[in-house]
């Protein structure tokens, strides 16, 4: 039976999507059907499609009582809006249905994993968000909450976990046949930890140990855990609240945080290894992953931050997008990312230039576009005096840029969106440490009209950033400090 608050919501989307049908949108990455939309949720494959379900708020462009939205695709690129799957409308989650994951059980069904929120009166009148973690069971289209629910709440928790930071379940089903899942918390004096718990048959669960502890090396708060295997690897995917900067890493206050160890699958222990920034941009955060059928590792994250998500026009009828589904690679030692091979099926028309030699400022017949796919491969013309510096700058007009640059001798990459349309001194620049050789750049740079997402080096390092520059301001434009040589490549994305 669906509720009353999901079919509201269910109603009002429908009728809202019409209105607002012809606004312009990014088209190849998912944004919110109406409305707000942050995390991805539920990324996974079912009867033969990617589902990816997403934190909505339909009633407004900002954040509200949480909903799941659904959309599905078989390219990870067109995608279709399917109905709200989930609304705040049982006991356990009647103030939100957070983030959360899925898998598919051996039976056939889909069956999503949440955290369920309800507020507790505090014993001075206040009252706090109380987390715990919920099921719900459908076929792709309706969901139905578990009767059982929560099947996991503050029973669950080691002695010092807290009940009120308690969210983000992701689970999986291990070679045995058996689930486990990781879930986000943290101590009371809110030092994040990841908790593991195990289950038999995805319903009943149990708790195992502290998977990861933050130690207070990174933020606090730990949001929104994957973990996986990957090139013979294990993958620790988190999102801290509250990080401080440490040298050219993890500036994005609430950013995404990469451990790369190893995992002993008998007992299930994680050993950590490395650690790095997963996004050096401004708009990257709590992202997913899925295991495609042909075995590559994808993710999605939500091409947000929580800093400045908050000042867009109140009218606006829709807020959010993903990022780019990204295939993650190990090499290195180092997490490697790069748009998912389908992108190219989209590519038009190329344009490609070898070996344009220039100073100063420079146009490129054919080079210009909101929705392209293009790679410049740069190098100095003069390999004993260095240029200073490089940059290309796009969504361009008279008076409108947002640019990428490289400083060879610091070894910099930097992208700038202050000429975007902003009329807010918000966090408009982010800057990135690129190591190896400095001769030679590699800068893949993806833009849908409202978001370029850079990748630097094949994968080595990603920065994304939206901004809403109107879609007319379509130039491109290189700019060398000394003398550059460079091939570019575009492609128009169809
Ligand atoms: C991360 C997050 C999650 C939570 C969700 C609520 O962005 O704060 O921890 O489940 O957003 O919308």
């Amino acid at each position: 039976m669906t509720s009353q608050i999901l079919r509201d919501a269910r109603k009002y989307e429908e009728e809202k999507e019409r209105k607002i049908a012809r606004e312009p949108r990014p088209e190849f990455h998912l944004s919110a059907r109406v409305g707000w939309m942050n995390d991805p949720n539920g990324f996974s494959f079912y009867k033969g499609e990617y589902h990816l379900f997403y934190q909505y708020h339909p009633f407004s462009p900002y954040w509200g009582p949480m909903h799941w939205g659904h959309a599905v695709s078989s390219d990870l690129l067109h995608w279709e809006h399917l109905p709200a799957a989930l609304a705040p409308d049982t006991d356990c989650d009647r103030d939100g249905c957070f983030s959360g994951n899925a898998v598919v059980l051996p039976d056939g069904r889909h069956l999503l994993m949440y955290t369920g929120v309800s507020k507790e009166t505090q014993p001075d009148g206040s009252s706090r968000d109380l987390q715990t973690q919920c099921l719900a069971i459908g076929d792709g289209v309706d969901y139905q909450k578990y009767g059982e629910n929560p099947v996991l709440d503050q029973r669950h928790l080691p002695e010092k976990g807290s009940k009120y930071d308690f969210r983000d379940p992701k689970l999986w089903r291990k070679g045995d046949g058996t689930y486990r899942c990781v879930v986000g918390n943290c101590t009371p004096e809110h030092d994040g930890q990841i908790l593991l718990y195990s289950s038999p048959d995805g319903f009943h669960w149990k708790y195992e140990k502290i998977l990861a502890a933050n130690h207070e090396r990174f933020g606090r708060m730990w949001e929104c855990p994957d973990f996986f295997a990957l090139d013979g690897k294990q993958i620790l995917l988190v999102s801290p609240q509250d990080m401080m900067p440490q040298g050219f890493e993890y500036h994005n206050g609430n950013g995404t945080l990469c451990l790369i160890g190893s995992y002993d699958d008998k007992t299930d222990t994680f050993t950590e290894e490395r650690d790095q920034a997963v996004d050096y941009g401004i708009d990257f955060y709590a992202p997913q992953t899925v295991l495609a059928p042909d075995g590559r590792r994808i993710m999605i994250g939500w091409m947000q931050n929580w800093d400045t998500c908050n000042l867009h026009a109140p009218e606006r009828p829709w807020f959010g997008q993903m990022s780019i589904p990204r295939e993650l690679s190990v090499k290195n030692g180092r997490l490697f990312q790069n748009p998912i091979r389908e992108l190219e099926t989209l590519r038009g028309e190329k344009v490609h230039y070898e070996n344009v030699a220039f100073t100063d400022i420079m146009k490129l017949e054919g080079i210009r576009g909101r929705k392209i796919d293009m790679e410049l491969t740069v190098r100095p013309g003069d390999e004993e005096n260095l240029y200073r510096k490089f940059a290309v700058r796009f969504a361009q007009n008279d008076r409108y840029q947002t640019s990428v640059s490289f400083r060879p001798y610091e070894s910099i990459i930097k992208v700038d969106r202050k000429h975007s349309g902003s009329r807010r001194a918000i966090i408009h620049q982010r800057r990135c440490l690129v190591k190896g050789e400095k001769n030679r750049i590699k800068i893949r740079i993806i833009l849908d009209y409202f978001s370029a997402e850079v990748f630097v080096n094949d994968g080595e390092y990603a920065l994304s950033m939206t901004f809403y520059t109107e879609p007319e301001a379509e130039g491109i434009s290189f700019f060398a400090d000394g003398q550059v040589v460079m091939d570019v490549v575009k492609y128009d994305l169809l």
